[in-house]
């Protein structure tokens, strides 16, 4: 028996951040060993957005970490056992070639095999604002079987700080996940004195 496994791709779309988030939460509260795939354009925005954290630093967060460009990978295989996968973020290119399994990088065929096999695929896509060709793709993604996690903020909530939302949004992809965590708030109705 494998220990469970969870691939997590992480494309080009702004808020790499939400991945590293997602990755420190997911090693804090399950045992899943962790594949890491990183879109050249994540590695890009990695630079970009979070200069502080090194790209050494995001690998060290997963079991594994697996070349983009080896479609030979053991994700690549619907016969490697997995418990399905997480995009995030998930860009625009890599949401529109998901849906038309256009899968000519690890990061796309991954997630078309967990698709095919029926194993969960959340995706948190990640622009604004959106055309009809990005909602059409959406709308494509939602028929073929993933789950689509937009990261907007719950403001529910009341975040002060970027930790409250992603927070609040890893919070949610381990409810999905059917992972326990206390990360984020759980609304339970409103207090006496909220009117
Ligand atoms: C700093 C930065 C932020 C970006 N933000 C987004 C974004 O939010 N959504 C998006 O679809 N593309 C965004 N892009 C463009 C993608 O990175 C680009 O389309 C890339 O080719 C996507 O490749 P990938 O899907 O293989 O990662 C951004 C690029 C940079 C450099």
């Amino acid at each position: 028996m494998h220990r469970g496994r969870l691939v997590i791709g992480v494309s080009g779309g702004s808020g790499p951040v939400m991945a590293v988030h997602l990755l420190r939460a997911l090693r804090a509260h399950t045992e899943l060993e962790l594949h890491l795939i990183l879109s050249h354009a994540a590695v890009r925005t990695l630079q970009l957005e979070a200069p502080e954290l090194s790209l050494d630093e995001v690998r060290a967060l997963a079991d594994c970490v697996h070349d983009f460009r080896d479609v030979a990978a053991a994700p690549a295989s619907g016969s490697w056992r997995c418990e399905g996968m997480v995009v995030i973020p998930a860009s625009m290119h890599t949401c529109a070639a998901i849906a038309h399994s256009l899968a000519d990088n690890l990061l796309v065929r991954a997630a078309d095999v967990n698709l095919k096999e029926r194993r969960k695929v959340i995706i948190v896509p990640r622009e604004t604002p959106l055309h009809l060709g990005h909602l059409r793709t959406l709308a494509t993604l939602a028929e073929i079987g993933t789950i689509i996690v937009p990261p907007m903020p719950a403001f529910y909530a009341r975040p002060k700080t970027i930790e409250d939302v992603l927070q609040q949004l890893s919070g949610k992809v381990l409810d999905l996940l059917g992972i326990e965590h206390q990360l984020g708030m759980r609304w339970s109705g409103p207090e006496p004195h909220d009117g």
